[in-house]
């Protein structure tokens, strides 16, 4: 019975401490309560394209998708990108697995498994991490190159 209380006791006390380690993504707000709204953060819109982190990551958005309508009836981002707008659009086109399948079968207009483009795509803005990333690129992971002889 009493090793049984300790046990609860200690248990109890890690888990408190436990959860004060791990990072709080919503910010310092408790849980249950409600915090000021964060400032809508100044997107990037310099139409760089952005380098990959890793070969099939989405591209990032570099430029204003501000009003731009996407919904079942409309596609502004299509407007574009698809592949019969682009050489009028100079938008680079939606790669050729937004047009298959789920089972690799080419169809001829986007696949809407890829119709939403901001479930994947996503513009970006200079703010700070929320938490601390150790992530490297694999390139400098050590392995040579194809090509660097
Ligand atoms: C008016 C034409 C136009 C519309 C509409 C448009 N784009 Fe673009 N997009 C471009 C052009 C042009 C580029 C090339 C970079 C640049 O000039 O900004 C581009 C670049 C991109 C890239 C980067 C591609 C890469 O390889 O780096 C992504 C991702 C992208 N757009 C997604 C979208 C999404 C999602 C929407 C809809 C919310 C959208 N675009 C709407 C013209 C457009
Ligand atoms: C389910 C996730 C997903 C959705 C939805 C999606 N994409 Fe992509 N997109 C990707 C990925 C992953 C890549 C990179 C690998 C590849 O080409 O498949 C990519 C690549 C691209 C590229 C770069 C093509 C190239 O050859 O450089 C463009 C432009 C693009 N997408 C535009 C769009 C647009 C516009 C839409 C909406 C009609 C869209 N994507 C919807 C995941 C998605």
């Amino acid at each position: 019975m009493l090793i049984g209380l300790l046990l609860f006791a200690t248990t109890a006390a890690i888990a408190q401490v436990v959860t004060r380690t791990v990072p709080q993504l919503e910010g310092p707000t408790p849980a249950m309560e409600t915090g000021a709204a964060a400032i809508l953060p100044k997107w990037i819109v310099d139409d760089q394209r952005k380098m990959r982190a890793y070969p099939d990551q989405p591209p990032v958005i570099p430029h204003s998708i501000e009003g731009y309508e996407l919904s079942v009836n409309a596609n502004r981002c299509l407007s574009c990108h698809k592949r019969e707008f682009t050489q009028d659009s100079g938008a680079p086109m939606i790669s050729v697995t937004h047009y298959m399948t789920r089972d690799g079968q080419m169809i001829a207009d986007v696949s809407p498994r890829r119709y939403f483009c901001t479930a994947c795509h996503v513009p970006q803005a200079n703010t700070q991490p929320l938490v601390r990333s150790t992530f490297k690129d694999m390139s400098e992971l050590g392995f040579k190159p194809a090509g660097s002889e």
